[in-house]
C-alpha cells in the first residue's frame, strides 16, 4: 500500500466524507471534504490482521486482557516520546472527547469555569456549555504565520471560578508543537490559578520533521500534582471510530477521583479498540508512522506553495497535526464570504474558523491526512476560486 492509493470512504459511510449534508446542508459528489479530523488512508495491514484474528477467534464476550492495551501504551509512550509511565497510571475511556466530558464532570461542578487557549478544538467548548459549565476563553496571538501564548493579558481574563485549564497538544487547529519553556508557562500559570491541567496530547504522534513534541509531564514535572494526560491512537492511526483513550495520571488522588467517575458510568473498554491500539502501538505501528510523517510534509508544502500564491493569505507552518491554519484576514474578506468561496466556488468542505472561538475568525482549517493528488486538486479549485484577489 502506498498513501497515494485511492479510497472510496464514501461507500464507508465516513463521517468526513457522508456528513456534510447534517453538517453545513452541502450535497454532491464534487464536494471535496476537508473537515473532520481523521485520515483519508485504508487502514494498514496490521490493523487489518488484527481485526480478522478477532473475527477468527469467533469470540466477542467478555474479555481478561485490557493490561495488554496499557502496556502497549506504556511501551508507546517510552519508545516514541521518552516518558516512562507505569501502565498502573492509565485509565481507559471511550476516545478522548469521553475523557474531556468526564474530566469536567470529575473536577469542576455546574456554574464553575473552564479555560481553553483559543482559537481551539471546537467540542472543548461544547462539552464545557453541554455540562453547564462555563467557558473562560484565553485567546492565543496570531503573530507571523503562528499561534503563541499571551500571559500579559491572562490574568486579567480569568474570572475566579475556574477549576480547570484544557489544553491541546499539540494545538488543534494551530499545528503548533508547544515548546518545553511554553508547556512550563501553562503549567505555572495552572499552578498560580489552582487549575487541574488536562493535557490532550491525541496529536502527539503527527508531528512534521524538525519539531518534537515534548509531553507536558517531561517539561513541567512540578506539575504532576494538578495534571492529567491524554493519548490515543485514533488520529495517529486513524482508529477513531473504536473509541479507546488512555487517561494518564501520575497523581494517586487525581486517578482515584477519574476512575471514580469512569466506575459510576460503568464503562469499560471495548474489544475491538484494544485489539487495534494494541497492534497499532507496536514496532509494525511504528514504521507505517515513519512513513506516514514525510507523507504528510509533503501535502503540507504542496498546500502551503499553492495557497501562498493568493494574496492577503497566511498559511500558519504546519508544526503537527495535519491540520493546516489559513489566516485569510489579509483579504478583507468576511466569514460568510470566504464560506462560500471555499464550499461553493471551489467545492472544498474545511471547518469553519469561528467554530474554533475567539481568534477563529477569518480563518479555516483544512485536513491535509489524504492523499497528495486530492491536495493538488483542492490548491487548485481554491486558487480559482480566489483568482480575482491575484
Ligand atoms: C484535540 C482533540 N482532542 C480530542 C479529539 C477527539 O478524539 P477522540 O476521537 O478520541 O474522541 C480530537 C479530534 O479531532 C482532537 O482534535
Amino acid at each position: 500500500m502506498t498513501f497515494d492509493d485511492t479510497f472510496d470512504r464514501v461507500k464507508t459511510r465516513s463521517s468526513k466524507w457522508t456528513a456534510m449534508e447534517t453538517g453545513f446542508g452541502l450535497t454532491g459528489d464534487d464536494l471535496l471534504a476537508m473537515w473532520v479530523a481523521d485520515m483519508d488512508f485504508r487502514a494498514p495491514d496490521f490493523l487489518t490482521d488484527a481485526t480478522r484474528g478477532l473475527a477468527q477467534a469467533g469470540d466477542y464476550g467478555y474479555f481478561n486482557h485490557v493490561d495488554s492495551y496499557f502496556e502497549a501504551v506504556a511501551w508507546w509512550a517510552a519508545t516514541r516520546h521518552g516518558w516512562e509511565i507505569e501502565p498502573g497510571w492509565i485509565t481507559p475511556a471511550a476516545s478522548l472527547g469521553n475523557a474531556i466530558a468526564f474530566a469536567i464532570q470529575t473536577w469542576s461542578r455546574p456554574g464553575d469555569g473552564v479555560a481553553i487557549l483559543t482559537p481551539v478544538y471546537h467540542e472543548f467548548a461544547k462539552k464545557i456549555r453541554k455540562n453547564k459549565r462555563v467557558i473562560t476563553e484565553l485567546p492565543l496571538l496570531a503573530e507571523h504565520g503562528r499561534f503563541t501564548l499571551d500571559f500579559g493579558r491572562y490574568d486579567a481574563l480569568m474570572c475566579g471560578t475556574e477549576k480547570i485549564l484544557i489544553l491541546s497538544s499539540p494545538h488543534n487547529p494551530g499545528g503548533r508543537v508547544w515548546s518545553r519553556e511554553e508547556l512550563r508557562a501553562i503549567a505555572d500559570f495552572a499552578r498560580r490559578h489552582d487549575l487541574v491541567l488536562i493535557s490532550d496530547e491525541v496529536h502527539n504522534d503527527l508531528i512534521l520533521p524538525g519539531f518534537t513534541h515534548v509531553p507536558t509531564a517531561l517539561a513541567a514535572p512540578d506539575a504532576a500534582p494538578r495534571l492529567v494526560t491524554m493519548t490515543s491512537a485514533s488520529k495517529t492511526f486513524s482508529i477513531a471510530g473504536s473509541r479507546l483513550g488512555a487517561v494518564i495520571i501520575g497523581d494517586e488522588v487525581l486517578r482515584r477521583q477519574f476512575a471514580d467517575t469512569v466506575s459510576r458510568a460503568d464503562l469499560a473498554p471495548n474489544l475491538l479498540g484494544v485489539a487495534l491500539s494494541r497492534a497499532a502501538f507496536t514496532p509494525e505501528g511504528a514504521a507505517w508512522l515513519d512513513a506516514l510523517i514525510p507523507y504528510l510534509a509533503g501535502n503540507f508544502e504542496v498546500f502551503r506553495t499553492g495557497m501562498g500564491r493568493i494574496p492577503g493569505v497566511d498559511v500558519h507552518r504546519l508544526e503537527g497535526t495535519y491540520l493546516a491554519w489559513v489566516d485569510f484576514t489579509g483579504t478583507g474578506m468576511t466569514d460568510a464570504e470566504l464560506w462560500a468561496r471555499a464550499t461553493e466556488q471551489a467545492r472544498v468542505v474545511p471547518s469553519p474558523g469561528p467554530a474554533f472561538g475567539t481568534g477563529g475568525s477569518g480563518g479555516l482549517r483544512f485536513n491535509l491526512g489524504t492523499q497528495r493528488a486530492r491536495i493538488d486538486e483542492a490548491v487548485g479549485r481554491l486558487g480559482r476560486a480566489f483568482a480575482d484577489l491575484q
